[in-house]
Parts: structure tokens; C-alpha cells; sequence
């Protein structure tokens, strides 16, 4: 590809002179830098331009940079950067393969950051070699001329932390991705705080509320390369919708009308957050033939269920950071963009998971879990304790802050020798403080209100499999007589048994006993 390709989408005349290859825009790229990304799940991250370094490292250059994006990202990103060996650090959260067994190898350091901290975390010098970002590489669908030595960069199917890395970057590299539609423009509306002590209110009091501009404005001068790329997102497609889902979306559907029956939600709920995932996507297609309308959403990543219910007519806006459809759905988006646009909204993660914002609108926050513990504590990210799943994502973001929290998991896992309910989480990313609610295919957890001792008799009682329920119930009632005796009734545990459901897997290869 060359500047032909591409002018159409420059309107900056002065900017078509950066036009350069992926491999001449890769030699600015230096050990140790630290490299912030735009793309959140495999959308809208640059891909020419990381495959050029991978193959430079390959062939012997010694690079290893420190790689900022919004979340996970393709595979021409993190998955060959991953097995070029070109990666020293990596926030905040992947769900890559090679990625994830080169952070489990210790050959990468990984941080886990909720998502919404992440740009402000680098702005505030929070990274270990204490610099910010040194250079940001940005997809884009269209460049526009802001005068003044300034160009507008428009973002394409995520936006993630761009528009703080390009902001606050010393140099910017653009991908002009051709395969992303011009017409993507204005479905973006980005806003970057400002940082304490001048930081403002987030005007932000309805999903639809828009707040900032559709472009990241950059001075032409920071900019050091524009690059052609025709390389399409590699979203992924999502596993079918099981029995176990759809019997997790029926339950959430009538644990919703029950509360608006009792006047604890309005009758076209509050804004919907889901979570990543296969899960968290079926459940969400649950409310498709539910009698709910006029729903709204304010989440992060804007999957195939929203879009199905868009078509249902039943989704007025969901706002987003992220466009994260299967390829079918990807199809379907690109060919009815008049028809999708006008629902569709993408912020930076910064204010797509503001708990200011989702306090404040009242978001239903929607989450997958790896396992919960029988207390209503909650693993979203590590399996046994130690092995890295994906991360925590916005999960944590919405938790807190969200007018209800609900969590999603099978009773079981890896046919059924995995109980997803066990006595004590093996790690713990939201404690029970921070969980409403529990669905399982088995039924729906309320835990609002309730104390430690009545959460255990509710999750052992609606969400755990009754293959594992006889064993966590002689856990808990053992653990509850030894309180007795040492007069700690209120979370009773037995230490030493603790975590045996674990142990047991890892000898045996089942939880079963
Ligand atoms: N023990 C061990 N493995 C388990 C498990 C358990 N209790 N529960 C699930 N798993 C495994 C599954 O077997 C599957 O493994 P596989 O990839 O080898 O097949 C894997 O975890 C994914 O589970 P799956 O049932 O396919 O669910 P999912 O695709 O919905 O993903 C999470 C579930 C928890 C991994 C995913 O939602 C996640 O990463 N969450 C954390 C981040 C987050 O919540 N982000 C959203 C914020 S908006």
C-alpha cells in the first residue's frame, strides 16, 4: 500500500508527506519505550506497524518495549510481539494466548489495572520507570484538518486509551486502516479529564449524553509517521449459546421482573454494563425475547447480543469503548452502518467505566466469574489461585460503583470436575461488599442485605451444582460448629480446609471427593 491509498481519508495536505511504510514507522519504535496502543478486544488496534517490529526483533534487533493499550488487543499486537519476545511489560489486560503463557512463563511482567485507572495511572507517573507515554500508535479511519498545525485523528471500531496516549505522548505513529468504513466518523464522542486538583464533574447523566469531540486533536508536529494498513480486525466469533446460558439469561430476565413488578427498577430497567465473554453475550441475547423495551446500555464492549437487540428494536443507545462483534456480526455492522450508527456511541475507557459516571446513572453491572466462594467473594481472573485467565477488565470499574452488581457462572466447570462454588476463592478481585447478586443455570443468589452466614446457606442452596452441594454444605457446617467454639460465628472458616477443593483438583484432577 502507498499514499494513494489513503489521501482520500488525509485532509491535511501537509500531513500526506509523513505517508511512510510500517517498517520505516517501526524504526521509531526504541528498547524500553514505553508504547501506548489504541484498540480495546480485537478492535481498532494498529497492525501493520507491531508486525513490522515483530519481524525486526525476530530477525535479531534487541527491542523489548512496555506495552500500554486499552485491553486486550489482535493477534498481530500481542500475539506476535508475545512470541517475537519483543514485550518487557504489558497492562492493563489481555486475553491472548501466547500472551497469556508468556505472562505465566514470567518471560513478560504484567499489571493488572481496572480499566478506567489505566490512562490516568500512566498521566500520574505511576509506571515503574516513572515516564509516561513515550510513543503512541493510533488506528484511525480519517485524518482532518484542524488548522493550525493540528490535525483531528478520527478513531475507528474501539477507542480505548488513545486519546490519552496521544495526547500526553512525545511522538504519535497513525495506522489509516482502510478496511474501517470513513463513515465511522461521529459515532465517537471523546473527552480526557483533567487530573487532580483540576479535575471537574463528568457531565455525563444519560448513556446518550455527549460531552467531547469526534476526533483526538494532535499537533502535525508530533505526528513522525502515517501509515497505510488493510488489515481487518481479528474479532473473534462467540461460542453458541448452551442450555446452561440461556437458563442464566432466563434467570436474570425474571429476577428483573420481579424487582420492576416490586418497584426497585423502572420498567425499561437502568443501563445495562455486560461483561466480556460467551457468558456474559447469552445472557444479554436473553433479553432479546424478554418483554423489556427502551433498554439502554453503558458498558464497555458492545457485543453481538447488543446488536440483536438493536434489531429487536428494543435498544434505544448503548456506549461503549469498544465494538466487539463476532465476524458475522462485524459483517452485518459494516453493510447496515445507517441503520446501527445512531445507537452506537464510543468513548474513551476512561469515561466508558467512570465509576463517577456509573454511580451516578445507576449502570446494572453484569460480570462473568471464574468462581465464587460460598461467603459471595468472586475470582474473575486467576485459575487455582496462581495461573492467569485474562484479568480483572472493567469488571471491578462496575462492580463498586453499579446500582446492582450481578455475577454470572455455571455451577460447574471442565465438565463438571471443576465446582465453580468452593469454600474460600483461591483469589479474589471483588470481595462480597461489592456482589448483589449471583446467577448460575441453577437459579439467582440475592445476597443483598443478607449476613455471611445466610449468604453461605443462599449460593450453597440456588447457585452451586448438587454434585458439589452435599461436600460445601459439610464444609460450612463444620466450619460453623468449630466457630461455635472459638466464638467467630460471623464468616466461619476452617483454614486448613480452606482452599482443599483446590488442592484436590490439582492432585486429582476433580474437586470431587
Ligand atoms: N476453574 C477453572 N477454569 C474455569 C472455571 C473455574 N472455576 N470457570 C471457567 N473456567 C474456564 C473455562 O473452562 C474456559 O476454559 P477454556 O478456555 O480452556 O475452555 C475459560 O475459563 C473461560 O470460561 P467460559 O465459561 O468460556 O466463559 P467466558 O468466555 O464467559 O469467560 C471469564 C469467563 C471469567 C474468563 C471472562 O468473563 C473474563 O475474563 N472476565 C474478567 C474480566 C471481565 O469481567 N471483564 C468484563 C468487564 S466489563
Amino acid at each position: 500500500m502507498d499514499v494513494n491509498d489513503i489521501k482520500d481519508r488525509i485532509e491535511c495536505a501537509a500531513a500526506l508527506a509523513k505517508v511512510t511504510t510500517a517498517e520505516a514507522a517501526a524504526e521509531y519504535i526504541k528498547d524500553d519505550m514505553n508504547v501506548g496502543v489504541s484498540g480495546f478486544t480485537p478492535s481498532g488496534y494498529p497492525k501493520a506497524v507491531p508486525l513490522a517490529l515483530a519481524a525486526k526483533v525476530k530477525a535479531g534487533a534487541k527491542i523489548k518495549i512496555n506495552l500500554y493499550t486499552g485491553a486486550s488487543v489482535g493477534p498481530e499486537l500481542d500475539g506476535e510481539l508475545a512470541k517475537a519476545g519483543a514485550i518487557n511489560r504489558r497492562a492493563p489486560y489481555q486475553t491472548n494466548k501466547d500472551m497469556r503463557n508468556a505472562i505465566n512463563n514470567d518471560e513478560i511482567k504484567y499489571t493488572e489495572m481496572h480499566l478506567s485507572m489505566s490512562a490516568q495511572n500512566i498521566r500520574y507517573g505511576f509506571l515503574p520507570n516513572r515516564r509516561g507515554i513515550d510513543l503512541a500508535i493510533m488506528e484511525v479511519c480519517k485524518i482532518k484538518d484542524l488548522g493550525n498545525g493540528q490535525v483531528g485523528l478520527v478513531p475507528t471500531t474501539a477507542v480505548g486509551n488513545s486519546p490519552s496516549y496521544v495526547q500526553t505522548a512525545k511522538q504519535v505513529i497513525v495506522e489509516v486502516n482502510t478496511t474501517q468504513p470513513v463513515e465511522l466518523e461521529g459515532m465517537h464522542d471523546l473527552f480526557v479529564p483533567l487530573d487532580p486538583p483540576n479535575r471537574k464533574p463528568i457531565m455525563i447523566e444519560h448513556p446518550w449524553d455527549r460531552i467531547g469531540t469526534d476526533y483526538v486533536a494532535c499537533p502535525l508536529d508530533k505526528i513522525v509517521a502515517i501509515v497505510p494498513c488493510d488489515i481487518t480486525d481479528k474479532t473473534r466469533p462467540l461460542g453458541a449459546i448452551d442450555d446452561d446460558a440461556k437458563h442464566m439469561g432466563q434467570n436474570l430476565v425474571a429476577f428483573f421482573k420481579k424487582e420492576v413488578a416490586e418497584g426497585r427498577l423502572p420498567k425499561n430497567l437502568l443501563p445495562l454494563q455486560s461483561g466480556v465473554g460467551s457468558v456474559a453475550n447469552a445472557v444479554i441475547n436473553g433479553l432479546v425475547n424478554s418483554e423489556f423495551e427502551h433498554l439502554t446500555v453503558y458498558t464497555e464492549v458492545i457485543q453481538d447480543g447488543m446488536f440483536d437487540l438493536i434489531d429487536a428494536g428494543k435498544l434505544d443507545i448503548a456506549s461503549g469503548t469498544s465494538l466487539s462483534p463476532s465476524p458475522e456480526c462485524l459483517k452485518k455492522f459494516y453493510a447496515n452502518l445507517d441503520k446501527y450508527k445512531p445507537h452506537l456511541l464510543l468513548r474513551p475507557q476512561e469515561i466508558s467505566n467512570n465509576p463517577e459516571v456509573s454511580r451516578r446513572i445507576g449502570v446494572i453491572a453484569m460480570n462473568t466469574a471464574i468462581e465464587v466462594d460460598i461467603y459471595g467473594n468472586v475470582n474473575s481472573t486467576h485459575i487455582c489461585g496462581s495461573r492467569l485467565m485474562n484479568g480483572v477488565g472493567g469488571s471491578g470499574d462496575f462492580a463498586r460503583s453499579g446500582f446492582l452488581t450481578v455475577f454470572f457462572t455455571n455451577s460447574l466447570a471442565k465438565d463438571g470436575k471443576i465446582s465453580s462454588v468452593v469454600p474460600f476463592c483461591s483469589h479474589i478481585d471483588h470481595p462480597s461488599n461489592d456482589v448483589d447478586v449471583i446467577v448460575s443455570e441453577r437459579g439467582v443468589a440475592d445476597l443483598r442485605g443478607l449476613s455471611p452466614k445466610e449468604r453461605a446457606v443462599e449460593i450453597i442452596d440456588k447457585i452451586a451444582n448438587p454434585k458439589y452441594q452435599p461436600l460445601l454444605k459439610d464444609y460450612f457446617d463444620r466450619a460453623c460448629a468449630a466457630s461455635k467454639v472459638a466464638k467467630t460465628m460471623d464468616c466461619p472458616h476452617l483454614l486448613d480446609e480452606a482452599f482443599s477443593f483446590h488442592t484436590r483438583f490439582l492432585k486429582t484432577g476433580t474437586m470431587e471427593k
